[in-house]
């Protein structure tokens, strides 16, 4: 039996999806209408609350593809593609991928013709997804608000919770979860949206209706540090109109507390320019040439929103012509108090494993990429959150400038944000660990876990994490002596 005697000829299927951004549901139902040999005019796919009213007279049941059907062909790029322009808001686009997977059955090459229409088409919708998610992720702004709830968890220390709005374009919210949940992992928050809400409770993830902007709260204290910060890094020698209204169009500002202060801002560029270039401050600082003056210029550092915490700055230590460099991410609570790195558990245990290796922390620089603690306070605690990339890499420049004094032989980043600091990229540390990485200085990177990973795992984990952490030591150890 052919697969077009399944289908009733005329037959005009209607396909409900349960949810806008549901790939996989798609995905199913499409795999079965072209091994039935239903054609793209034949199927009308209605969104959730859509207009599947207007086709009250289709096939809703499924066609059953003929035993033996030939499998569905689809290359990557093409599945790489629909995933995403399937959370595009134009109506059309369960079509579109009908149509494009459908030819794709006769043209497999179908993907590498730029000038097709479907494929055009759907590279636009993939793009403008993707501009929308990243747009979330720059803009999206928690306010902090007291929940109803004032007894708390366990620690009894509940009652905070961050709550954002923000307008996506597309059906980007689900797909986007993971991003702020890796985030923010550490704090209770949820994000409103007009086309559902997000609620992270610290553990778990739940959905929640679509909210109205009159849900969200209105301003709060961590709005006056956003600004503060906007203000201090706003330099109005590289403010370029256009540009900036491309990055951050004119539609977000209303969410953002830190816009408000971009027409005066605008207004007064031109005046603090002219302010700068007679000061001649205009230019980008100087390398600092001392290790003194990088402890000064970190401690006045806001690069980056971390520094305008209530934290201090912690410096590098060890001795100015040491062969090893220890970085690691950032002062925790007890080296932000103390200022001074790896001082609380993270650094004893560092510095048991050292002692195992027979290297002397005394006689390493030791030093972590990002100068400040980043945290949020919960209760009278505050709760370690890490670095993003942006962070990481806005500070990258005092860890070179220390590199360039100190001239290692040899750095022992631990961990991955230590890892991002020293190559300016993301790297896995499973398989960077173990084998060296030579630097454009001459010098060489050793990449290995960091310590407070091991102190987050038990039993046999942790077992074999300290058993690797020691192997990469003794290997540091051993290319030390190599190098002396
Ligand atoms: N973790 C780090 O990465 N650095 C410190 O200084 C302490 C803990």
């Amino acid at each position: 039996m052919t697969a077009l005697q399944h289908v009733k000829l005329g037959t005009y299927y209607v396909v409900q999806l349960p949810d806008a951004d549901d790939f996989d549901f798609w995905r199913e139902r499409a795999r079965a209408f072209v091994q039935c040999d239903v054609p793209p005019d034949r199927i009308a796919w209605a969104e959730p609350g859509g207009s599947g009213d207007l086709f009250a007279h289709g096939e809703r049941r499924m066609p059953v593809p003929p035993k033996g059907a030939r499998p569905v062909r689809a290359n990557r790029r093409f599945v790489q593609l629909a995933r995403n322009a399937i959370l595009h808001s134009d109506p059309e686009r369960f079509a579109l991928l009908y149509r494009l997977l459908w030819r794709l059955q006769g043209k497999p090459r179908m993907m590498e013709d730029k000038a097709d229409p479907d494929v055009r088409k759907l590279e636009e919708l993939d793009k403008s997804v993707r501009r929308d998610s990243h747009k979330m992720h720059a803009f999206v702004r928690f306010r902090l608000v007291e929940s109803p709830d004032r007894s708390g968890g366990e620690d009894g220390e509940g009652g905070e919770h961050y709550v954002a709005w923000f307008e996506p374009e597309h059906h980007i919210l689900r797909a986007n979860a993971g991003f702020f949940m890796r985030r923010f992992s550490n704090m209770r928050w949820s994000i409103l949206t007009p086309r559902g809400s997000l609620h992270w409770d610290g553990e778990t993830m739940a959905e929640g209706p679509p909210a109205e902007r009159h849900d969200a709260p209105q301003g709060d204290p961590m709005e006056d540090l956003w600004r503060t910060y906007y203000a201090s890094i706003f330099n109005p020698a590289r403010l370029k109109i256009g540009a900036m209204l491309k990055e951050m169009p004119k539609k977000y500002w209303k969410n953002m507390p830190e816009a408000t202060l971009i027409p005066e801002l605008v207004a007064g560029a031109q005046k603090r320019e002219s302010a700068m270039v007679e000061k001649g401050t205009l230019e980008f600082e100087e390398r600092p040439d001392t290790l003194a003056a990088i402890d000064k210029a970190i401690h006045a550092c806001r690069k980056c929103p971390i520094g305008s915490l209530d934290n201090q700055a912690v410096m590098g230590e060890g001795p100015q012509d040491a062969a090893l460099m220890i970085v690691g991410e950032q002062p925790g609570d007890q080296e932000d108090l103390a200022g001074r790195p790896f001082v609380g558990p993270a650094g004893k245990l560092l510095e048991h494993h050292l002692d195992r290796a027979g290297i002397d922390r005394k006689a390493a620089y030791v030093t972590n990429t990002v100068k400040h603690f980043k945290y949020v306070q919960r209760g009278k605690r505050r709760l370690h959150q890490n670095p993003g990339a942006k962070e990481i890499d806005t500070c990258r420049w005092w860890i070179e400038s220390e590199r360039a004094i100190v001239q290692p032989k040899l750095i022992l980043a631990m961990g991955a944000s230590a890892a991002r600091g020293m190559l300016g990229k993301t790297v896995s540390i499973s398989k960077a660990r173990g084998t060296p990485i030579p630097l454009e200085d001459g010098s060489e990177l050793w990449i290995t876990s960091h310590p407070s990973y091991l102190l987050r795992l038990d039993g046999p984990a942790r077992e074999e994490q300290e058993r690797l952490f020691d192997a990469d030591l003794a290997a540091v150890k051993e290319r030390l002596e190599e190098l002396a």
